[in-house]
């Protein structure tokens, strides 16, 4: 049941929203850890920790004596106090903001955070046809937007879109259910996205998974949390089954859809990024990969 893992491949991601919880020295560890595990695809926001988590991230870099171009950093912009802003002179300060945070000369990828209802995509094309011809960022893609906002902002675009980041696991599968309780009367069949995710993969743009283990908007993890007591009892047997950690199971299940998704896992502890990271090697079995969904307070029809 359970695959080599592919050296270098880019499917888990670290989060480094939470970064700025940890000292320095916890936070070098953190990132030799990834690299050792194989992950070298790193994901900020130029509000996480108010700019912190990105300098934190740079100063451990500088002491562990990473290279840069042997890393994939991200970061996102556009959510200011109270209100989104995706106009071109906000993106592009907001870029020079986040290089010299992170003491980089180049982001591998920029993603605009969250829609903007005022957004005008011609002047998003500026910004980014400037910022790359430039060789400040390399590649452009979105977060939390759904189908009809990706088409709108992609019309004005020189560049393809590559990436689309989603709240997405076992205890927020709304962008899924639509699709599965598909001509029901369920509440599970209100589709709320967009039928995003088969987008994206039409489309190229690749889903990278956030808050794989939260439920809610930041609640909590469900992790033996006693509300989700099926889950986690499910969880635990397959963790048997296939040998490893509850939480790797719960990111593998993410892993089997076939949309390819990437994860982003948010741990800051390096014990726990190693267990998480083992999710690549398993191959869930279909009927598993169900039992989870079901467990999870799912209803098939
Ligand atoms: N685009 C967006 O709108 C958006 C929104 C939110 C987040 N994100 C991105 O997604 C990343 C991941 O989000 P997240 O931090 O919410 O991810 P997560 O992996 O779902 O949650 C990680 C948090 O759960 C805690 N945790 C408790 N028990 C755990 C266990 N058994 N296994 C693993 N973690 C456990 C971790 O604590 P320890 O640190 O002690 O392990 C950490 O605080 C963020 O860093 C950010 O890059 C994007």
């Amino acid at each position: 049941m359970t695959m080599p893992t592919t050296e270098n491949d880019d499917r888990l991601i670290l989060g480094c929203w939470r970064l700025q919880q940890r000292t320095p020295v916890q936070i070098a560890a953190l990132l030799e850890t990834a690299l050792e595990s194989g992950i070298r695809h790193f994901d900020h926001a130029d509000i996480y920790g108010g700019g912190d988590s990105e300098r934190q991230f740079a100063q451990a870099l500088r002491t562990i004596g990473c290279p840069r171009e042997s890393i994939v950093v991200q970061s996102k912009c556009g959510i200011r106090d109270g209100h989104y802003d995706s106009s071109a002179s906000h993106i592009l300060a907001s870029v020079d903001g986040i290089l010299d945070r992170l003491g980089t000369d180049y982001l591998d990828t920029l993603l605009l955070h969250r829609p903007d209802a005022l957004m005008e995509p011609a002047e998003v094309a500026e910004a980014f046809s400037r910022l790359q011809s430039s060789g400040k960022v390399r590649r452009f893609g979105v977060s939390n937007f759904r189908p009809m906002q990706i088409e709108l902002l992609q019309s004005a675009l020189d560049q393809p879109l590559c990436a689309n980041q989603l709240q997405f696991g076992l205890a927020h599968t709304g962008p899924i259910d639509a699709a599965l309780q598909a001509n029901t009367g369920f509440d599970g069949g209100v589709d709320r996205d967009g039928s995003v995710i088969d987008y994206c993969r039409m489309n190229g743009l690749r889903v990278q998974a956030w808050s794989p283990l939260q439920f809610g908007m930041f609640e909590g993890n469900f992790l033996g949390h006693p509300d989700f007591a099926e889950l986690n009892h499910e969880l635990n047997n397959m963790a048997q089954v296939y040998g490893c950690s509850a939480g790797a199971i719960a990111i593998a299940w993410i892993l089997r859809h076939p949309a390819q998704m990437q994860v982003l896992l948010g741990s800051t502890d390096p014990q726990r990024l190693k267990r998480l990271s083992a999710a690549r090697t398993i191959s869930m079995q279909r009927e598993h990969w169900y039992a989870l969904y079901r467990a999870a307070g799912n209803r098939l029809p």
